[in-house]
């Protein structure tokens, strides 16, 4: 077996190849381990670990020596594999980690780790309000805006049901995001608000009961407006559910 092993890896040192960039996303917090693939036997081999090309860690075996030179309660090297396990990870910890294996022959690994700052739900609110533009003419339009703030890679999206209306993006600096979306009052479709990263999503429906009333203050109108709010709700998640059956019995179907 070890043979086998080890002729595999000899192999792979003769085609010399450095392996393409693995890229690991992690949640903030969470932990990661980043695999050398290698079994480290009797035979002499070095190991080094690099993060942002300062060494880190490292094995030798020949002068028995495993070790981590940097955040030692977070990050461990495995005396069997060489991999590197980084725990409580925070958004400092992304970058370039390079991994050097030499057993007979050199071999390098290249990892580019994406830590993920903790996702924020979003937050709805309405952008017009009804003192400033609704004497002139009767507002028609209800405009809402839904934000995340101080984020750093991370969408921004509004959902009509299930298909998509916008999105926002922003970049690696924590910024604020925001994106407007604007309805008609009465509107009955289910509309959500959705922050994700490329690990996890976050939802918000807006109440449009509280958000989008119409302007005029007279409560006829609003209370039928509601009403007739309601009912669409209703039948929207009928339709939303029929719609869930009718996929089900697609894949049910293949
Ligand atoms: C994780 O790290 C944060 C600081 O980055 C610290 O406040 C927290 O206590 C750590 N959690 C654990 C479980 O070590
Ligand atoms: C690492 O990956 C991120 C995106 O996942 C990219 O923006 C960055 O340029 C990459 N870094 C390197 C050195 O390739
Ligand atoms: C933004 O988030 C970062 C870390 O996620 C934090 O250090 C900083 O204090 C936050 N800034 C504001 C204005 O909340
Ligand atoms: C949402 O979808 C409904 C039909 O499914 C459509 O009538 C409505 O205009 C859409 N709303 C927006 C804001 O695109
Ligand atoms: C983001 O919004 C918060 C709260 O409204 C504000 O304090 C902060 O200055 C904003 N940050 C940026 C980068 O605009
Ligand atoms: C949000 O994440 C869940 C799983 O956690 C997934 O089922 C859903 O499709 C995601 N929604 C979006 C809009 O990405």
């Amino acid at each position: 077996m070890v043979f086998i092993f080890y002729f595999i890896k000899s192999l792979t040192g003769v085609f010399g190849v450095e392996d393409k960039v693995k890229f690991v996303d992690v949640m903030e917090g969470d932990s990661v381990t980043l695999l050398t693939d290698v079994n480290i036997i009797e035979k002499y081999t070095v190991i080094f670990w690099k993060f942002e090309n300062n060494l880190i860690a490292g094995i030798n075996t020949q002068a028995n020596v495993v070790g981590v030179l940097c955040d030692k309660d977070r990050v461990k090297i495995d005396d069997r594999t060489g991999s590197l396990t980084i725990t409580n990870t925070s958004t400092t910890d992304s970058g370039i980690y390079r991994v050097d294996i030499i057993i007979n022959k050199k071999s390098t690994k290249v990892f580019n780790i994406t830590v993920y700052a903790s996702l924020p739900v979003p937050e709805i609110s309405r952008e017009t309000s009804c003192s400033s533009s609704s004497e002139i003419s009767p507002v028609s339009k209800c405009e809402l805006l839904c934000s995340v703030l101080n984020v750093s890679r991370v969408t921004l999206s509004w959902y009509n049901g299930t298909s998509l209306i916008s999105s926002t993006s922003a970049s690696d600096s924590h910024i604020n995001v925001s994106l407007p979306l604007e309805l008609e009052y009465e509107e009955s479709n289910i509309y959500s608000c959705v922050s994700h990263n490329s690990i996890r999503n976050q939802t918000k429906h807006p109440d449009l009961g509280r958000l989008c009333q119409p302007c005029s203050g007279k409560t006829n109108h609003t209370v039928l407006a509601v009403a007739a709010g309601t009912l669409g709700i209703v039948a929207a998640v009928v339709g939303v559910c029929v719609s869930r059956k009718c996929r089900n019995t697609d894949k049910e179907g293949k």
